[in-house]
């Protein structure tokens, strides 16, 4: 059993999916964070994003012990991970860690939950639950800012917005994979709704998808 949970950054799609996971008791993967260790992995020797050739190094063999070091959520390994992830021999890289945790959840769990951008379209085009979580961008930024100057980080609201659009518009818009709701997805918007009524609209998508076998 997948459920598959894409939207873009800062939709609250982290949250739902880590929820739904505990919920059911099955696995996680936040697939973003793959992307955030190669960026990472790249940051720290010195690498651009344009240079394919040492972002696929970056992110051959990146593992679960990659995917713990706090330097991962940082923005400046966000705006990373966004440009490396358009390059699509990075994304060839990550495929086969991503398919085969859903094929195969660690420790033997019952299903997995797998978030990221194009899980319900490319990584798990036969997911049996969809979610599309989505927000408007100033809600999102809101969101963003709080969390960032709650960790006691410096940053302007202005400067989180314009950051969110420009990765916005680097996931939509390259060619590989881009961020997209799956037909079959269920949209859920969480410009209104606080955490507790998006779980639960979460987990009713949830029921109807897994009722329907
Ligand atoms: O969800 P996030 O902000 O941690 O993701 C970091 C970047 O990785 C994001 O800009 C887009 C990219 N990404 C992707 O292209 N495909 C995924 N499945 C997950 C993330």
């Amino acid at each position: 059993m997948v459920i598959a949970v894409d939207g873009p950054t800062a939709s609250g799609k982290g949250t739902l999916a880590r929820r739904l996971a505990a919920h059911f008791g099955f696995a996680y993967l936040d697939t973003g964070s793959l992307y955030r260790a190669a960026a990472l992995r790249l940051l720290r020797a010195g690498g651009d994003g344009a240079d394919t050739d040492a972002a696929v190094a970056a992110a051959q063999g990146i593992g679960p012990d990659d995917l713990a070091d706090p330097a991962l959520r940082e923005e400046a390994t966000g705006n990373m991970a966004s440009r490396v992830a358009a390059l699509q021999p990075v994304r060839d890289a990550l495929f086969a860690l991503q398919r085969d945790f859903a094929a195969c959840p660690p420790a033997g769990l019952p299903g997995a939950v797998l978030d990221g951008r194009d899980i319900g379209t490319v990584v798990c085009p036969d997911a049996r639950v969809k979610l599309f979580v989505t927000a408007d961008v100033a809600a999102r930024a809101r969101r963003r800012h709080l969390e960032l100057t709650g960790q006691g980080q410096e940053v302007a609201y202005e400067t989180v917005l314009r950051d969110l659009k420009d990765r916005d518009a680097r996931d939509s818009a390259r060619a590989t994979a881009p961020l997209a709701r799956a037909d079959d997805a269920v949209l859920i918007d969480t410009t209104k709704l606080d955490i507790e009524a998006a779980f639960s609209a979460a987990l009713e998508a949830c029921a109807s998808r897994m009722d329907g076998s």
